[in-house]
């Protein structure tokens, strides 16, 4: 079933200087998550931050640390980040061949488990993933950068993937991720999204807007 919408801030557009500052505040202007891309310059065109990052950011915050991991291979640097203070790590099945081992992976370490689809990919790929996974990230920009436009295309897959899900009788966040603002948060929502990624849209205005801008994107108003 369609939880309660969640935003999760993604601190890929928070100020880079003063991080802990940053996800202090969109945990005080109401977060849910916060969201952190690791890129890695070779499964994706950027490189952003590494467990060290994690770790140093982990005690400004009890929210929940979604970390979103595009890198390749991914299996070498799940303990890390799982001892950095992760509480979901999502990885990609597109950066290496053993999805289902990376899963158990998470797993074993204590973590909830998150899989992301890159905007071409099937949703099928999840097919035999959905009795292990925690989280499904689709990525409705390909991933890389912040502030890219929304991918229309992929809110047929949101569809298709909330209907998957509502088949279980467990719990799976359903999340989206890029180009969300409050023109198409409203459109992930009504396609079955329950978790919103947004960084753009965020801290767009500086802190004293975070929890408008939160608000907004939940659709509180
Ligand atoms: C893109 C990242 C996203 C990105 C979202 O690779 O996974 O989390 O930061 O940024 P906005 O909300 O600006 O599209
Ligand atoms: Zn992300």
């Amino acid at each position: 079933m369609q939880q309660p919408t969640r935003i999760a801030p993604s601190i890929l557009s928070a100020d880079f200087a003063k991080l802990g500052e940053e996800v202090r505040a969109v945990d005080a202007a109401g977060a849910d998550y916060i969201h952190v891309d690791v890129m890695d310059g070779h499964f994706v065109p950027n490189l952003t931050i590494g467990p060290a990052v994690v770790k140093a950011l982990r005690p400004h915050s009890k929210k929940v640390f979604d970390v979103h991991l595009m890198i390749s291979p991914v299996d070498p640097y799940l303990e890390e980040f799982a001892n950095a203070g992760a509480d979901i790590i999502t990885a990609h099945p597109e950066a290496g061949a053993h999805t289902h081992r990376t899963i158990q992976e998470i797993k074993r370490l204590g973590k909830k488990a998150g899989v992301s689809l890159n905007p071409a990919t099937h949703p099928s790929a999840v097919d035999y993933l959905l009795g292990d996974v925690d989280l499904i990230l689709v990525m409705s920009v390909n991933p890389g950068f912040g502030g890219q436009k929304f991918i229309r295309s992929q809110l047929e897959k949101l569809r298709v993937l909330r209907q998957r899900i509502d088949q279980l009788d467990r719990p799976i966040d359903l999340e989206v991720d890029g180009g969300i603002n409050i023109d198409t948060a409203p459109e992930a929502i009504a396609a079955g999204a329950d978790v919103l990624v947004a960084g753009t849209a965020t801290f767009a205005g500086g802190a004293g807007q975070y929890a408008a801008n939160i608000a907004k994107l939940r659709g509180d108003d």
